[in-house]
């Protein structure tokens, strides 16, 4: 005999909202069963103005802190083209309303990294805190023997916790498309829990004059870049900032105070 699924203890529910325009804003809670049905449960929360809706629907929310933005600079030279492409960036992120903080390891060097000592440095505490501040890390580098150059890694090495759940956008002068440095910053992001852009731009010196970035095409691909890192930078930075406050069991959990 065909017996009837029971109504109850139906496997998978999801809530969403329902509608990003004036009016009502509604929960719509759906369940769906193994075998393909759907039953929908509306629920009205209350009414939403245009200017509410238009924020829901874009990230990050207007009315949320600014995006806070470290750009690393990993090259020593004067006239490094790493240099002048990130700042073409910092620029349009500042335009944006992100808050960008310049980190030129020309200007401030590091000592080179070593674990007995880097924590007592006077410089190691207001780094560290520029680091634990920001959101997103934009790191620019040469290309160096198929590598990131040795001050960014010294740089990185003395981060670790500070990185987690935040983003890494890379950015790299190169011959050969950098790739090999990019994946390399992937496998530090990795190693510390954070994410990285599921790209990097890499240019080549003839691309960038005297202090301005001259190739459009990069020009172009920097202004996706830049969205990209400011967007799902605002997205993950929202995220990690619930996951922080909450008692869910994702990897931040460890990191809550
Ligand atoms: C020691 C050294 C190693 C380099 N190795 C590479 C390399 O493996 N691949 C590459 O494409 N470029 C390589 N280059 C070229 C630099 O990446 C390139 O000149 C870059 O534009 C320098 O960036 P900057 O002007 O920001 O310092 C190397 C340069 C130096 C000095």
């Amino acid at each position: 005999m065909h017996r009837r699924r029971p109504t109850s203890g139906w496997p998978l529910t999801v809530k969403y909202r329902n509608r990003i325009e004036e009016g009502e804003d509604s929960i719509l809670t759906v369940q769906r069963a193994r075998h393909g049905r759907f039953r929908c449960f509306p629920r009205t929360v209350r009414r939403l103005t245009v200017a509410e809706a238009r924020e829901s629907a874009t990230f990050p929310a207007m009315s949320e802190v600014p995006l806070q933005v470290l750009a690393v600079v990993g090259s020593l030279r004067e006239r490094s083209v790493t240099r002048i492409v990130l700042e073409h960036v910092v620029e349009r992120l500042r335009a944006r309303g992100a808050a960008v903080d310049l980190l030129d390891l020309s200007l401030e060097p590091l000592p080179l990294y070593n674990p007995d000592t880097a924590y007592d440095h006077p410089a190691f505490p207001p780094l560290q805190a520029r680091v634990e501040h920001a959101d997103v890390y934009l790191l620019g580098t040469p290309d160096y023997h198929g590598s990131i150059s040795s001050p960014l890694k010294n740089f990185l090495d003395h981060f670790w916790r500070e990185f987690a759940g935040k983003l890494f956008a890379p950015l790299v002068a190169s011959h050969e498309k950098g790739l090999t440095a990019i994946d390399q910053l992937r496998t530090v992001a990795r190693q510390c829990y954070a994410w990285s852009l599921p790209y990097g731009v890499s240019f080549l010196e003839d691309d960038v004059g005297e202090d301005v970035v001259l190739n459009p095409k990069l020009v172009q691909r920097l202004e996706m870049f830049e969205h990209d890192a400011r967007v799902y930078g605002s997205l993950l930075a929202r995220q990690r900032r619930a996951d922080l406050a909450g008692v869910d069991p994702g990897f931040l959990a460890r990191y809550r105070k």
